[in-house]
């Protein structure tokens, strides 16, 4: 099998997504650490129920899996579940950073306390997990590192707190591999689509409805949303991130979901103008003049000023 001899942690692995990636790695033969809160959507509250089923269903299906309760944003209990899994596995081979959790409001309503919790489970948590393994990896001369962003790296209404953890998740992805690569160790990032509780619930289903009511989606779009697939769907990408195969596959970024799966074109130059006299200085009334003809020419307001 590709993951023989391979271990794996997988955060938020009692449901959704890191389920799927949990059993599917332990399906090619790794053994996994299960890891999950069991917090509700918002975060809130502890359940090792989820984590239970997880690795109970890993072990009758023949595979190897141990629970890890702890939550993602504290780095000394991450710091004692990554040791447990080198104690218990021999190694820590594949890191795949899941959990997460939302706390959506505008910016104008967001508490400093839905900021800190979305930025502590998703970048914090990221970067604790990798931070651990990474010692052990890079000694190792082996590893691999796949990381959980989202499309909403590009910005999202009610989603501040997790759009920018989500885009820093990239940065702290691209820092990785160039920090790691060196060592025999990959870190890619992915941005799933799945109907999970996260994405498809009573609450967003309703607010949907609304939307569809008063016109503001097409029917189209609401079928759309409603036949959002699984997130079995997102899987085999990650293993496929794990095997020895993807060795020189570093520093990217996947968007995955049923039927597809794509790169971007992340952070590169597009256009650009140039200035080669006084100094390189541009001066307003230029730019005043320029910009809207050449860097934001044909590109629209992403968000225009309604009318009242
Ligand atoms: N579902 C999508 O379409 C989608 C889209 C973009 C990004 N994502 C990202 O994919 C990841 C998985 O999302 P999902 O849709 O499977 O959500 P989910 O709510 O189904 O699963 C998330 C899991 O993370 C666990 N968790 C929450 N906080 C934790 C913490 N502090 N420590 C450990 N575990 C914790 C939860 O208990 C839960 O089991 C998330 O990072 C999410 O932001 C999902």
């Amino acid at each position: 099998m590709h993951l023989d001899g391979r271990s794996a942690i997988v955060t938020g692995a009692g449901r959704g997504i890191g389920k799927e990636i949990a059993l599917e790695l332990a399906r090619h033969g790794a053994e996994v650490v299960v890891n999950d809160l069991g917090a509700d959507r918002g975060g809130a509250g502890t359940d090792n129920g989820p984590d239970d089923e997880v690795v109970a269903a890993i072990q009758a299906a023949g595979g190897t899996a141990m629970a890890a309760y702890c939550s993602v944003a504290s780095y000394d209990e991450v710091g004692r579940m990554v040791a447990a899994c080198a104690e218990a596995y021999g190694s820590v081979d594949i890191v795949v950073n899941v959990a997460g959790m939302l706390r959506e409001r505008m910016v104008w309503n967001m508490t400093e306390d839905d900021w800190d919790a979305v930025i502590s489970v998703h970048l914090k948590g990221h970067f604790n997990v990798c931070h651990h393994a990474a010692k052990l990896m890079r000694t190792a001369r082996h590893g691999r590192i796949i990381n959980f962003s989202s499309d909403a790296f590009k910005g999202s209404v009610g989603q501040c707190n997790y759009s920018a953890a989500k885009a820093g998740i990239i940065g702290l992805t691209r820092s990785l591999a160039r920090e790691l690569g060196r060592y025999g160790v990959t870190a890619n990032a992915m941005c799933p689509l799945a109907a999970t509780r996260m994405t498809v619930n009573d609450k967003v289903i309703e607010g949907m409805k609304r939307r569809l009511d008063n016109a503001l989606i097409s029917q189209a779009q609401y079928d759309n949303f409603m036949a959002m697939p699984g997130p079995e769907f997102v899987a085999p990408m990650v293993a496929y991130l794990a095997t020895d195969a993807a060795a020189d596959v570093n520093g990217q970024v996947f968007h995955a979901e049923r039927g597809r799966i794509h790169t971007y074109f992340y952070g590169e130059e597009a256009r650009s103008i140039h200035k080669q006299t006084d100094g390189g200085l541009f001066d307003l009334d230029e730019l005043l003049q320029w910009v809207p003809n050449t860097l934001m020419s044909g590109i629209p307001n992403i968000a225009p000023k309604q009318d009242a």
